[in-house]
């Protein structure tokens, strides 16, 4: 007789835990003892150069986001003790609702108290069971999880292939204008981008509505920082932007953004938003400020596109196979760079060697990354110094090549 519990010993995150543990390494339960900076901490007993962070514009330690943070602590206590719809809509959440409007130029805007919350409510509420959902096949975990909770028909097509799609929606017929497409901005495993071009182009043909995940292109690509839709100039066909706070702007919460009026009933309909705690007043305080220096600073997006193209060209020379090059996904840059590995042991050993000597990155491997082939996942910062960068190129020689 089996037991309830039996099928957590051979689940893949257990046989991967158990495979690290005989290596003598834990990628999954790394710990960061101290913070040093936006790029330098200990982990595990190592001073490492962070190499594996969302914190695309560095600003986790920006003076004004912490002081503001303080501050809302100091004034509105800890917590708000419960939900938006409840008694936990302060007044810096509603004038983060409008900032986050007024930066994405539209209309409506809803604050959730994370990322997750924000891509999974709005994922889950969009359709229902008489809708179809047309969803890219490497979306990320939230939007797997809100699809099935939607009761709408789930339909997957082939990553970033608009010709794929554009099939699928053929045969839907008179049902495409009933359909929710998603896509995201920068896919966070490969870093590959979005053709978010030619899937707004199929809409002129079918008439569906399309929701973007700006997640990791949100302060990375634009000129303003919109994301990719800004970068592709393609806005007006973007029906909902969702994204969150925890990457460009260093605190946490999740966001919708929309033109359509009908976000403000929507709203009232997402399990996420009506049964959570709200954000914490020092999080919106935080959230405020960098939101204006994500707005203003360009030099940052200079910084970080300098030191993404810097690792780029180091690793290249070094001959890595890099993320977009998996998957027929062309060479195309951004700030998430991922070494690919066939061999997943010499992966993992690499990962703690590139830790012992100072370098911490992610470590990716099936099934969590969209391959066969494991990943050792880089994403750059614009606090990054050359220094730092070329010390990352180097490691990595040392240990995969040395
Ligand atoms: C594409 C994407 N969407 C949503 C989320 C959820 O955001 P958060 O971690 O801030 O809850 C993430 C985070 O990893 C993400 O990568």
């Amino acid at each position: 007789m089996t037991t309830l519990l039996d099928k957590f010993h051979s689940l893949p995150a257990a046989v991967f835990r158990e495979e690290t543990a005989r290596l003598g390494i834990r990628p999954l339960g790394a710990v960061t003892e101290q913070i040093i900076s936006p790029t330098e901490a200990i982990v595990d007993g190592h001073r490492v150069i962070l190499a594996g962070t969302n914190n695309y514009l560095g600003l986790t330690f920006e003076q004004e986001a912490i002081k503001a943070a303080q501050d809302a602590l100091n004034n509105q206590g800890t917590g708000t003790t419960g939900s938006r719809m409840a008694n936990g809509t302060f007044a810096e959440h509603v004038a983060l609702e409008e900032e986050m409007a007024a930066f994405f130029r539209r209309k409506h805007a809803i604050v959730f108290s994370t990322g997750f919350s924000a891509t999974c409510g709005v994922s889950a509420t969009l359709a229902g069971p008489e809708d179809v959902i047309m969803m890219d096949s490497d979306s990320h975990a939230s939007i797997y999880d809100g699809v099935r909770l939607s009761g709408a028909e789930i339909l997957r097509f082939r990553h970033s292939d608009p010709s794929d799609l554009d099939k699928r929606l053929r045969r839907l017929g008179d049902r495409s204008s009933r359909t929710l497409v998603i896509v995201e901005g920068i896919y966070s495993m490969l870093g590959d981008i979005s053709p978010l071009k030619e899937v707004a182009a199929l809409k002129e043909k079918y008439g569906f509505c399309l929701m973007v995940d700006e997640a990791h292109s949100m302060g990375v690509l634009g000129t303003h920082g919109r994301g990719l839709a800004e970068a592709m100039d393609v806005e007006d066909a973007v029906d909902f932007v969702v994204g969150t706070f925890s990457k460009s702007l260093g605190s946490i919460g999740g966001y919708c953004v929309s033109n359509c009026d009908e976000l403000e009933a929507i709203r009232f309909s997402i399990r996420p938003y009506i049964f959570t705690a709200s954000s914490t007043p020092a999080m919106i305080a935080s959230t405020r400020v960098a939101l204006r220096h994500l707005e203003h600073r360009t030099e940052l997006r200079e910084a970080l596109w300098r030191n993404a193209a810097q690792l780029y060209d180091g690793f290249e020379a070094l001959g890595f196979r890099l993320g977009p090059r998996i998957d027929g996904l062309g060479d195309q840059r951004s700030p998430v760079v991922a070494v690919v590995l066939e061999d997943r042991e010499f992966a993992l050993k690499s990962w703690q060697k590139l830790l012992e000597k100072g370098v911490y990155v992610n470590m990716v491997v099936p099934p969590a990354s969209p391959s066969t082939f494991s990943l050792l996942r880089c994403s750059v910062s614009a606090a990054h110094s050359t220094e730092q960068i070329q010390k990352i190129i180097d490691t990595f020689d040392d240990v995969l090549n040395g």
